[in-house]
């Protein structure tokens, strides 16, 4: 019988994704991203599986519920969006949107003995509102930061030597080393971007951009995606030299899609997000710039344009993508699968998430 261990965020901190990870070696630190898919396989013992409820689908946008053993290899899980499974239910998942505008309402107390709610967000801290609403509510949180109970990113990379298995093959895209023409690509900065807004930092960084180098802006704001990129965003930026990696807002981990879709079009990222280091934690410190390299939007600009005339400087910022493959999760088969295999693991503990807005906000 495991014994109940009533865990707050103040009293316990979880170590750290990669402080120390990173002063060794990227793939010591690669070991604290989740790993859906070499896990050890769980023992499988008869009554350990689990059931899932989704309590409602993310954005109110149904997606059919995944095989999480055909995907991911993940056994024991079964996944329901049925409310009327409540009561048999492990665990709840329940994402914050829906929950915090009210077109749904958290389940019914008291809930089951020993049935975990889960929270899940993707949205930053300046998108998640009324959060307060939530605190001592929920027992895991599941986010993009390191620091959730349940750890999935927008993005990862794993070092390519790692043991892989064919199932894994499948999720993974493997990066390469910079060739001659990759190193002459013709176009040089694009930037993707769907909401625009005069208030975000990263508006601001376009306009005094711009003034010194070409940038192409594309998306609701800009051109549309053109035909022949098929409407990919990762065949369009596979054109260019640079990609602005740029935030709506900057928050502790928040590193989107946008950052790993240039690292698979193989477009240097200029980023900018949260800080250089918290960036070092998830790619190593040559595979972007980030905006806070220099002390002026000319002196990065300018950087850029010289990169643009030194391949061998410019080959610097590539050539480490040679040993990596990228995996960028599905939204919201593998966040379901990661955290039904969670839940197995955490069986017979007691958590509460006490802090959730100071957390989140921190
Ligand atoms: C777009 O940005 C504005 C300003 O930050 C924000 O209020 C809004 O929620 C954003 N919309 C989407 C779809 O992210
Ligand atoms: C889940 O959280 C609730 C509310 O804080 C708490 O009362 C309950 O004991 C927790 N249950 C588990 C299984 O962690």
């Amino acid at each position: 019988m495991l014994g109940h261990v009533k865990h707050s965020r103040q009293t316990f901190p979880k170590p750290r994704c990669c402080f120390v990870g990173f002063l060794f070696l990227l793939g010591v630190c690669l070991l604290y991203l989740p790993d859906p898919l070499t896990l050890e396989p769980l023992v499988s013992e008869e009554n350990s599986g689990a059931t899932l409820l989704i309590w409602t689908h993310p954005f109110g946008r149904y997606r059919k519920l995944p095989d999480c053993f055909a995907l991911y290899q993940i056994g024991g899980c079964t996944l329901t969006d049925d409310g009327r499974a409540y009561p048999q239910a492990d665990a709840v998942i329940i994402h914050h949107r829906e929950v915090a505008s009210g077109t749904a309402d958290l389940p019914q107390e008291p809930r089951p003995r020993a049935q975990k709610w889960i929270w899940m967000n993707y949205e930053s801290p300046a998108h998640t509102p009324r959060l307060w609403r939530f605190e001592d509510v929920f027992n895991l949180t599941m986010t993009y930061r390191t620091d959730s109970d349940i750890f999935l990113p927008y993005g990862y990379l794993r070092p390519r030597e790692h043991r892989t298995n064919g199932l894994q093959n499948r999720f993974a895209h493997p990066l390469r080393a910079p060739s001659r023409l990759h190193l002459l690509r013709p176009r040089l900065l694009a930037w993707v971007i769907s909401n625009w807004s005069e208030s975000h930092a990263r508006v601001a960084l376009y306009y005094q951009l711009r003034r010194y180098i070409q940038v192409d802006v594309f998306g609701r704001a800009g051109r549309p995606l053109p035909e022949d990129s098929g409407g990919s965003v990762v065949r369009l930026v596979g054109r260019y030299q640079f990609y602005l990696a740029l935030e709506n807002s900057q928050h502790t981990d928040y590193i989107t899609e946008k950052l790993w879709n240039a690292v698979r079009a193989g477009a240097i990222p200029v980023v900018l997000g949260p800080s250089r280091q918290n960036y070092e934690r998830f790619l190593p410190p040559e595979a972007f710039i980030h905006v806070d390299d220099f002390p002026t939007v000319r002196g990065l600009a300018r950087y850029l344009l010289m990169l643009r005339r030194n391949p061998a400087r410019l080959r610097q910022h590539l050539d480490w993508r040679g040993s990596y493959s990228v995996h960028q999760p599905t939204f919201w088969a593998e966040h379901y699968c990661t955290a039904c295999r969670a839940v197995r693991r955490n069986r017979g503990r007691t958590d509460v998430v006490e802090d959730l807005t100071r957390w989140f906000h921190s």
